[in-house]
């Protein structure tokens, strides 16, 4: 018998979305009501790193341990990902009796995020993300990373573009199957150098609304939802150009109108989603003003499902942006204390 432990180990980063991701034609392949851009944010700063291993001997039940607890992984997603990446190893076998049977070991996961889990930071991206890519590297899979961004999808839409560093768009796609709903790099990192991310974590507790349970509500009730989705595609162009071109002043205005569009119809769906909070709303304000000051946008904030800011500048503003909001919101209660800002710049993926 083989009494042998297989391991792998890797870490995946956090995407922020600047078209976000908002709404499912199908909740259960994650298939979304429109496609979405993200930048993917340094790993050095925030990011998860994960273990998988797998053996004959382990207890017959697979396990995931994310921060030291252990998690439930009976859950259509988490299954979704084992059962996809355990058919392609169990392919490698047949085609070579000579591979250890490791798609039938059951598998224990060992995961850590340095950042907070479930406060809106993404974490369920770069989690997904890190799962898959270990799993993928445990099986010696030759899967490309856009293929492995379809495996990665089925755990959390978002996490399929934390496969890809630097600008990332995810394809809605059109297939009722999702085979054409996955991930690709729009451009890698180096080809913006200047582009920078301010953090700044205005709480760390847990969401109210998840995000799965906050999009079925807006796709079910909102009235501006389906405008929202009709004007997604010619803002998705119009990014891409900006980043191609490096142009911040359109990435920067695209960036914030289409956060705005998202909040709007979390505000029109019943009842209505807040992931907004005063705090979330000063940061716009410190934007508005730094952009009036400069003349021009040289800051741009964007919102996820909660009330964290990620405010994205070029490194030649540093000193109008990120001292700034230092001056202006380091007094705010709710920002001192608990509240901490993380600097981070794009980087290359897992
Ligand atoms: O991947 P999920 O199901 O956690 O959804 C993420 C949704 C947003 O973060 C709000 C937007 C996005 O595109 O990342």
């Amino acid at each position: 018998a083989d009494s042998k432990i297989y391991s792998a180990s890797t870490t995946a980063p956090v995407n922020i979305a600047v078209i976000k991701y908002w709404g499912k034609r199908d909740p259960k392949l994650n298939l979304p009501t429109n496609s979405s851009l993200s930048v993917t944010l340094s790993q050095a700063d925030l990011r998860t790193h994960t273990t998988a291993t797998c053996s004959a001997f382990f207890p017959a039940q697979d396990s995931l341990l994310l921060n030291g607890q252990l998690q439930d992984v009976s859950g259509a997603r988490t299954q979704a990902c084992f059962r996809e990446l355990r058919s392609l190893r169990a392919k490698l076998e047949e085609q070579d009796p000579q591979f250890p049977k490791l798609s039938r070991y059951p598998l224990r996961i060992v995961s850590e995020n340095n950042f907070p889990t479930a406060a809106g930071l993404a974490s369920s991206a770069a989690g997904f993300a890190a799962l898959v890519r270990a799993i993928a590297d445990l099986y010696q899979l030759k899967e490309s990373p856009v293929e492995l961004s379809r495996i990665a999808r089925q755990g959390s839409g978002s996490a399929c573009r934390s496969l890809f560093g630097g600008y990332v768009a995810w394809e809605m796609g059109q297939e009722a199957s999702g085979t054409d709903s996955t991930a690709v790099q729009v451009a890698p990192a180096e080809h913006w150098p200047e582009m920078q991310a301010l953090i700044l974590v205005v709480s760390a507790a847990k969401k109210g609304v998840s995000s799965t349970a906050g999009m079925q509500a807006t796709v079910a009730t909102s009235s501006l939802f389906p405008a929202r989705v009709a004007s997604v595609p010619q803002r998705m162009e119009d990014m891409i150009t900006a980043i191609k071109e490096q142009n911040f002043e359109s990435f920067g205005r695209l960036t914030m109108k289409d956060s705005n569009s998202f909040h709007a119809t979390c505000l029109d769906t019943e009842p209505p989603i807040f992931y907004l909070n005063d705090v979330s709303r000063a940061a716009i304000r410190v934007v508005e003003d730094i952009n009036k000051k400069a003349g021009k946008i040289v800051a741009a904030y964007t919102f996820d499902a909660g009330p964290n800011a990620v405010i994205y500048f070029e490194e030649k503003s540093t000193d109008a942006v990120a001292g700034v909001f230092k001056e202006r919101l380091g007094h705010l209660e709710g920002w001192t204390g608990k509240g901490e800002s993380i600097r981070a710049s794009a980087t290359e993926g897992v």
